[in-house]
């Protein structure tokens, strides 16, 4: 009976479809992140023919040297995959696979909800509420700005970047600009969107610019000081892609000095640890990297994971293979 190995707790649909296909399957027994020692001695014991792994499992060339021979495939429960050195894992004859697609609509909507939320303080006057501090209705209190009619600025538009374009577009008549490392013509005739071919001309003209981006080398502190000093006084940075894109110290210095309004964060640069800055200021919105946790999508993607490898053990090429 092939045996699956899953680094952590995750959503039973994903255990149970392993289950059906004939699978055993041994869970991490603690609720905890494995270190990447404690990964290896799982593997080293188990002899897994698969692995269901998370983002937060670092899988290098050790991983993939001690699972080579055995596992056949790492399926990533995330449609991010820059936990893994996918270059390592081809050179060890192992497969990797992603989450895309199922949680586009869910990360979108958070994106708008931080969008709307630190456009309109929402965060800031809930503290406000919970604290005593409200004393009746004020025509100055918790000015925030209007989302609508506004610019939406979109660095990478790949489908979850289209989708918040798409939203903004649609939902809140946004003016769309774009930059991504290919131009997208369709698109800019569906949305009345505007590319441009470097994120500067984006962080100069948008009100509100949204990060898509996957992590990359080059992409790695897009979002940098000089990159910032571009962007508006009155805009708002929203990023739910990966934390690294953004240098988080110039990110909290053009905040406290007011160069732009407002940031919203759903990732970070060293996760889970959180700049310390950030949690002086009220202009920041952080949340803890749950753009896709719902439990409809997170179910989805515990059995997309497992889809990927019930294809890799049924002799099948995985149906998000990572090339
Ligand atoms: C979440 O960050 C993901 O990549 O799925």
């Amino acid at each position: 009976m092939p045996k699956v190995f899953v680094t952590r707790k995750i959503p039973e649909a994903g255990i149970e479809k392993l289950k059906k296909a004939g699978y055993e399957v041994e869970v991490n027994p603690e609720d905890k992140v494995l270190s990447k020692e404690e990964l290896i001695s799982f593997l080293k014991k188990g002899k897994y023919d698969a692995v269901l792994a998370l983002l937060t499992d670092k899988l290098d060339a050790d991983v993939f040297e001690v699972a080579k021979g055995s596992v056949k495939i790492f399926a990533n429960m995330a449609v991010g995959f820059d936990n893994v050195d996918t270059a390592a894992a081809k050179k060890a004859g192992i497969m990797v696979a992603n989450t895309p697609g199922v949680l586009t609509d869910t990360v979108a909507e958070h994106t708008f909800a931080l969008m709307l939320a630190i456009a309109r303080r929402i965060a800031e006057a809930d503290r406000f509420s919970r604290s005593g501090k409200y004393h009746g209705w004020e025509p100055m209190l918790f000015l925030g700005t209007d989302v609508s009619q506004k610019t939406l600025g979109i660095l990478g538009l790949g489908r979850i970047g289209s989708r918040v374009a798409h939203h903004g577009a649609r939902g809140f008549d946004m003016k769309v600009l774009y930059y991504d490392v290919k131009r997208n013509e369709e698109f800019e005739q569906e949305f009345g969107a505007k590319f441009y071919p470097t994120p500067e001309e984006v962080l100069k003209e948008a009100d509100f610019v949204s990060v898509h981006v996957p992590l990359l080398p080059t992409t790695h502190h897009l979002i940098n000081t000089e990159r910032l000093a571009i962007m508006k006084p009155t805009a708002y940075l929203i990023n739910t892609s990966r934390g690294p894109v953004i240098d988080e110290k110039a990110l909290a210095l053009s905040l406290s000095k007011g160069w732009i309004k407002g940031a919203a964060l759903d990732v970070f640069e060293n996760e889970p640890a959180i700049e310390p800055e950030f949690l002086k200021l009220e202009n920041v919105i952080l949340t803890p990297h749950i753009a896709s946790a719902t439990e409809e999508t997170r179910a989805k993607m515990a059995e997309l994971a497992a889809e990927n490898i019930i294809a890799v053990l049924s002799g099948q090429t995985p149906p998000n293979l990572v090339k």
